[in-house]
């Protein structure tokens, strides 16, 4: 195929990226997003992207974009018999749990998360005996092996609805120490927390939002609850990665910085070109492991294939389905 017949058909997918993605990259990637727009077809596929997915991904080849709570209730929704997720494992697997009659595929399997590897079904099971009777809240950010030792799982954007959906005075919550404490600041309900950290958001201080202010007069600071309490109570907003790119719509504020992963800021600065972003960000290496030419090697291949042990897939479903039902 000629080049510019191929740059000529992808030239309106350019268009809306071509604020984030300078001209020289785009052919490389054009051959890709071509080849997998024709594969989507073929294996009647979907693909799913999380926010922080590369723009060329989010933008460009993804069906369904969102925030963990959104990709886990829009994977329920999905006719095509092949779904391929676009993010971290844990992901996959939750796709996998509300889809279990499809065939779920994730680009690179070792696309982990450190909030996801920091517990095991047994440490949960050692914090019931220590706590008994008390109810564990799971955030969908760990393995099906964990989510199935849970009564309930939450997002980012739902956690403090689900722990004061229990109706009761305490509960476990895990894996996230951070997004447990900055949800204790908000609600009367006391909380266990258990601590893993995200090796992302953990990284920012609150002397870098105080530097941020003074070198950015009249930044907008935007927080994911994944960050240190310090750093959230010196942000103007917190929220899930749905939620920030929601205020950023809704209040259009004139520069703004998100406290997150750096895709991010790139996927909403897209849709936003009056809004200037400030970009200090951290890189997921997780996230990024996640590529063009892996998704269209999965389309290729039909691989890999996501599976859960049946045997406690039905315990991690229940769990999952009890947080959508909330
Ligand atoms: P969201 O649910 O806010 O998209 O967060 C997922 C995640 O992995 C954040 O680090
Ligand atoms: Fe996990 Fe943090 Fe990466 Fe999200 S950003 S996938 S929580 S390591």
């Amino acid at each position: 195929m000629p080049a510019t017949a191929l740059l000529e058909r992808t030239a309106p997918l350019y268009s809306r990226v071509r604020s984030v993605i300078p001209p020289i990259e785009w052919p490389v990637f054009a051959e890709d997003i071509d080849a997998i727009l024709a594969l989507k077809r073929r294996r009647n596929a979907v693909i799913l992207a999380h926010n922080y997915q590369t723009p060329e991904i989010f933008h460009c080849v993804a069906d369904i974009t969102g925030d963990s709570l959104a990709l886990a209730r829009e994977a329920m929704t999905v006719d095509a018999e092949v779904i391929v997720l676009a993010g971290v494992h844990f992901m996959a697997e939750t796709a996998k749990l509300l889809n279990p009659g499809k065939t779920v595929l994730i680009p690179d399997a070792a696309a982990g998360c450190s909030l996801a590897e920091s517990i095991t079904a047994a440490d949960v099971r050692l914090m019931r005996a220590r706590h008994p009777g008390v109810p564990v809240v799971t955030y969908v950010n760990s393995s099906a092996e964990v989510k199935a030792e849970s009564d309930i799982c939450c997002t980012s954007a739902n956690a403090k609805r689900v722990v004061e959906s229990l109706g009761v005075p305490e509960v476990i919550m895990l894996p996230d120490e951070y997004l447990a404490q900055n949800v204790a600041a908000q609600t009367k309900v006391k909380i266990i927390a258990w601590a893993g950290h995200c090796e992302v958001h953990e990284r920012f201080t609150p002397a870098e939002v105080r530097a941020l202010r003074t070198d950015h007069p009249g930044v907008t600071i935007l927080a994911h609850p994944e960050c240190p309490p310090e750093v959230v109570a010196e942000a103007d907003f917190t929220g899930s990665t749905a939620d920030m790119s929601a205020y950023v719509g809704r209040e259009k504020p004139a520069r703004v910085v998100l406290l997150t992963e750096c895709s991010m800021a790139d996927n909403v600065s897209v849709g936003h070109p009056d809004v200037d972003f400030v970009r200090p960000c951290n890189l997921c290496p997780h996230m990024k492991r996640i590529t063009l030419p892996k998704i269209r090697h999965a389309l290729e291949t039909m691989t890999q294939v996501v599976t859960i042990d049946p045997a406690l897939a039905s315990r991690a479903r229940a769990a999952v389905e009890r947080m959508l039902a909330v």
